[in-house]
């Protein structure tokens, strides 16, 4: 089985990919953390994002060990992430490795911008992840502070928000709702909500 899980930033689909996994004995991919490892190691290198090839040697030599490094969750670090992000090539070099973990028995759940869309197309059940802004920047900012990053949550709101613009209008692979995805709306759902929800249209497909 594979679930396909899509969503701005800081919509929840990181948790609730994770708690799925578990439920269903899944591996588990946050597709994010490929883009955000190659644009860690184009600003270790002190390269700029925007530097295609060197992005595109990154994406093709990504060691996946690095992939749950906390380095990786900062705000810096993910504003360069959406700018590789928007890389056709640095997509497709990360697209065999997504397929291949999706591909893993006995199934996997991926989060990401364009599973259902482009890595897992065929997926049992695709996932769309939402939030309001403002909801999504109160989260994040919790979860940035508790991790000891100094930021304030106007800070964070603005990140977002660049982040969603770029994610949204990027030519390749766009963060969309893809047709037959299931809308989860987390602004007023807490994470037990939304699983219990996720979990019963899983079995609902899985049934059918
Ligand atoms: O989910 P995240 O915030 O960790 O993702 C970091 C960036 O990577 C995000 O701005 C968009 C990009 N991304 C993407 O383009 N496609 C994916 N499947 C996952 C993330």
């Amino acid at each position: 089985m594979i679930i396909a899980i899509d969503g701005p930033a800081a919509s929840g689909k990181g948790t609730l990919g994770r708690r799925l996994a578990r439920h269903f004995g899944l591996v588990y991919l946050d597709t994010g953390a490929l883009y955000r490892a190659v644009a860690a190691a184009l600003l270790d290198a002190g390269i700029d994002p925007d530097d295609n090839a060197a992005a595109v040697a990154a994406a093709a030599s990504i060691d996946p060990a690095i992939l749950g490094d906390p380095r990786l969750r900062t705000t810096e670090v993910g504003q360069a992430a959406s700018i590789v992000a928007a890389k056709p090539e640095v997509r497709a070099a990360l697209l065999q490795y997504q397929r291949d973990v999706a591909a893993t028995a006995p199934g996997a759940v991926l989060d990401g911008r364009d599973i259902a869309t482009v890595v897992c197309p065929d997926a049992d059940v695709k996932f769309f992840v939402t939030a309001d802004l403002a909801v999504r920047a109160q989260r994040r900012h919790v979860e940035l502070t508790g991790g000891g990053q100094m930021i304030e949550q106007g800070a964070v709101m603005d990140d977002l928000s660049a982040r969603d613009a770029r994610d949204q209008a990027r030519a390749d692979a766009p963060l969309t709702l893809s047709e037959h995805a299931h809308l989860l709306d987390t602004t007023k759902l807490d994470i037990e909500a939304a699983f219990k929800a996720a979990v019963e249209i899983v079995d609902g497909t899985t049934r059918a």
